[in-house]
């Protein structure tokens, strides 16, 4: 084999490896220079087309009789086109112009005449995954962590580098057209049963070996050719773009994501043919790649990133055991969560009656996450009832989620301190006590953090991390480094009334009550909100909370007793979802909305956009305040902690986005 290192600094090669064996096999080695994970940047590809250069002059001059494309990263196969080098492109014409280059380059590629396999392990997703489509033959690993897909549409777009035909074609309309508007991460082994791999290999060792048999053997795969089948035709393609839509419609709007609509299309109009489609995907791809909603969701994939990096790496403290006290609502589902994250817990409480119920129900969630049995019992083993509490000794987390009285906390804590581990991260889930009076009795009260978990645990990205004023920075960076252990989003957040979530939530959901008690429908409230882009109107998530619950928050906050029809409900036992009637009457867990509730749109959206001024303020306050340290972490979280609408880019970001417009429109300026 020619010296892998000599040919590639020949070609002058920083990302890829460049050889080519004595079998005339050519092996190309994507390693991004610098980086943990290769994504393809303007360098890559530009290193990329100096080796299909090369590939196409040894087919040419018969010394090269095939090209295999594999990472040589540890884990992880391609994770997409380079985001940060989007953000270059400022308008449509450019998008073109950089697009247009790679696109003949997967030409090129796709008409080498020697064979040319695609050897995966790990992630191989979005601009990744279309170069793989590129290829000939495509080999994945069965390996858990190898993944495929489009995440695109996540990114406010679809992908551009011809996926969108050459998936078609690949695994026809059905499958790749799910996978694109879905945008999830496809198991080797469904992605092989839908046409998008063609062999799977048990480990990554196996790899080379198959991939040198394929060349040898000049295996193809063999399209399902979703250009000419039925489903390719008018009007069943017709008919199938119309089901999309209707799929489509339930889980997003057109004017906020609008990239799965234009996809949709783009298969209605093009769909019969796979040239067209290859060409009208560039014109449709670029206007949504400069888009607002684009932009926006590229900064809230930077926000996650920024999120992560409070973790400070290569601290040597890594959590492996958690004893959580506490077996109710939040305390069972922390627990359950740290075992599905693959972390051994032991659950504490005073009835031994509540342990078992709090690890029954974590069963819903691990059948959701392991798929095999061994992997469900290995999760069950690892979730173990503690009613002594022997596992504080042991244990690198311990997290109280018991009652939230101040004494009982602090009583807990005294007798924790003198158990747990001196290293062990010590951190109570409390949504309304200050952290400094719960650690004010302990012998070191630096050692106290909190970790707020929102409900429900399993589906709330976010997890805050409260500093209290007397907490130590080591403490604070092991709270942000085990909640990034268990795939959460940590917000480092300062020890005040509602930390950073709920104060931010407070003021908007109270505003909306006050305006129902001065009138307002409260389907209207709720329809406005979630025109602008919330998952669900304030009025409905009150009563999803409990207004008990909001009202001990707004009484926390010093919002106290300005809502008068929600006190009303409290008083008289309706308390929302949980009782089956609040604002709204609950039936099978849905509310049931009044049908004559018909608002005019423009109406709707000045409404909507009145009904988040008190969020917005409330986080303008909270950065001012120094509860979290940047105006961007501020959007961070109140996107991951209220699911505010992300195509908006965050409370504060829309705030100044928002500056310019508001001055052309004066009503809605002078109303907010
Ligand atoms: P819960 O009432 O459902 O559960 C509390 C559990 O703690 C009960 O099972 C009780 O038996 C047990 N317990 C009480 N004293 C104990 C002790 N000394 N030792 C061991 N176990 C004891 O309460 P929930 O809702 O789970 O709240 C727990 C904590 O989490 C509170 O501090 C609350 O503020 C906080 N929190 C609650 C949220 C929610 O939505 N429910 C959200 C975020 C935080």
């Amino acid at each position: 084999m020619q010296n892998e290192n000599a040919v590639s600094a020949e070609m002058d090669l920083r990302d890829w490896r460049f050889s080519v064996d004595i079998e005339r096999i050519a092996w190309a080695i994507f390693d991004r220079e610098g980086e943990s994970a290769n994504s393809l940047g303007r360098r890559p590809l530009e290193e990329l087309e100096q080796i299909v250069d090369r590939v196409e002059a040894g087919a040419k001059a018969g010394s090269i009789r095939g090209l295999v494309i594999m990472s040589g990263k540890e884990k992880g196969f391609i994770v997409g086109a380079d985001i940060r080098e989007f953000g270059d492109f400022k308008t449509e014409d450019q998008v073109v112009a950089g697009v247009k280059p790679v696109n003949q380059m997967l030409d090129r590629i796709e008409n080498l005449s020697v064979p040319v396999v695609a050897a995966i392990h790990g992630v191989c997703v979005g601009g990744g995954f279309e170069l793989v489509l590129a290829c000939h033959y495509r080999i994945a690993t069965r390996d858990s962590s190898t993944r495929v897909g489009f995440p695109e549409v996540k990114l406010g777009i679809f992908p551009g580098f011809n996926g969108t035909a050459r998936s078609i074609r690949l695994a026809g309309p059905v499958a790749a057209m799910g996978a694109m508007l879905k945008g999830s991460m496809i198991r080797a082994s469904v992605a092989k049963a839908q046409g998008f791999i063609d062999q799977l290999v048990d480990s990554k060792g196996a790899l080379r070996w198959a991939a040198r048999k394929a060349v040898m053997q000049k295996r193809k795969s063999k399209p399902k050719g979703g250009f000419k089948g039925l489903l390719a035709k008018w009007p069943a393609r017709g008919f199938l773009a119309g089901k999309m839509r209707d799929e489509t419609k339930k889980k997003v709007r057109e004017d906020h994501y609008p990239a799965p609509f234009r996809l949709i299309e783009l298969f209605e109009k093009f769909g019969g043919s796979y040239s067209d489609m290859k060409l009208a995907e560039t014109e449709a791809f670029a206007p949504l790649m400069v888009s607002e909603t684009s932009r926006n969701l590229r900064r809230v994939f930077f926000l996650s990133e920024a999120l992560k990096a409070q973790a400070p790496k290569g601290m040597g403290w890594k959590p492996m055991r958690v004893h959580v006290i506490g077996a109710g609502t939040m305390g069972a589902d922390i627990a359950g969560w740290c075992v599905a994250s693959g972390l051994e817990v032991t659950l504490q409480d005073l009835s031994a009656d509540q342990i078992a119920k709090g690890i029954k129900a974590q069963g819903k969630l691990f059948k959701k996450k392991f798929r095999t049995k061994a992997l469900k019992d290995a999760a069950e083993a690892r979730l173990i009832s503690d009613p002594q509490g022997r596992g504080v000794a042991r244990a690198d987390v311990v997290i109280e989620a018991i009652v939230e009285k101040l004494e009982v906390k602090q009583a807990l804590f005294k007798d924790l301190e003198t158990k747990m581990k001196p290293d062990a991260l010590m951190a109570t889930n409390t949504s309304s006590l200050k952290i400094e009076d719960i650690a004010e009795p302990l012998a070191d009260p630096g050692r106290l953090v909190g970790i707020h978990f929102f409900n429900p645990v399993a589906q709330m990205p976010l997890v805050e991390v409260v500093r209290g004023e007397q907490s130590r920075q080591t403490e604070v960076d092991k709270g942000a480094a085990f909640v990034t252990a268990i795939d959460k989003f940590p917000l480092v957040a300062k020890s005040v009334p509602g930390f950073l979530v709920n104060r931010v939530l407070a003021p908007y959901m109270m505003g909306a009550m006050a305006r129902v008690d001065a009138g307002e429908t409260k389907e209207k409230i709720d329809e406005a909100a979630r025109m602008f882009g919330m998952p669900m109107g304030p009025i409905e998530l009150a009563d999803t909370v409990g207004l008990d619950v909001c009202a001990h928050v707004g009484q926390i906050l010093g919002l106290g007793n300005e809502v008068t029809g929600a006190a009303k409900l409290v008083e008289s036992g309706k308390l929302g979802k949980k009782t089956g009637e609040g604002y709204y009457v609950w039936k099978d867990g849905k509310p049931v909305k009044s049908e004559d509730a018909r608002f005019g749109n423009g109406d709707l959206e000045k409404l909507g956009r009145e009904l988040v001024q008190p969020l917005i303020k409330e986080a303008q306050r909270a950065v001012e305040d120094g509860v979290v340290e940047s105006a961007d972490l501020a959007d961070a979280g109140v996107i991951f902690g209220t699911g505010f609408a992300p195509f908006r880019g965050g409370p504060l970001h829309y705030k100044d986005s928002m500056a310019g417009v508001e001055k052309n429109e004066p009503a809605a300026a002078a109303a907010e």
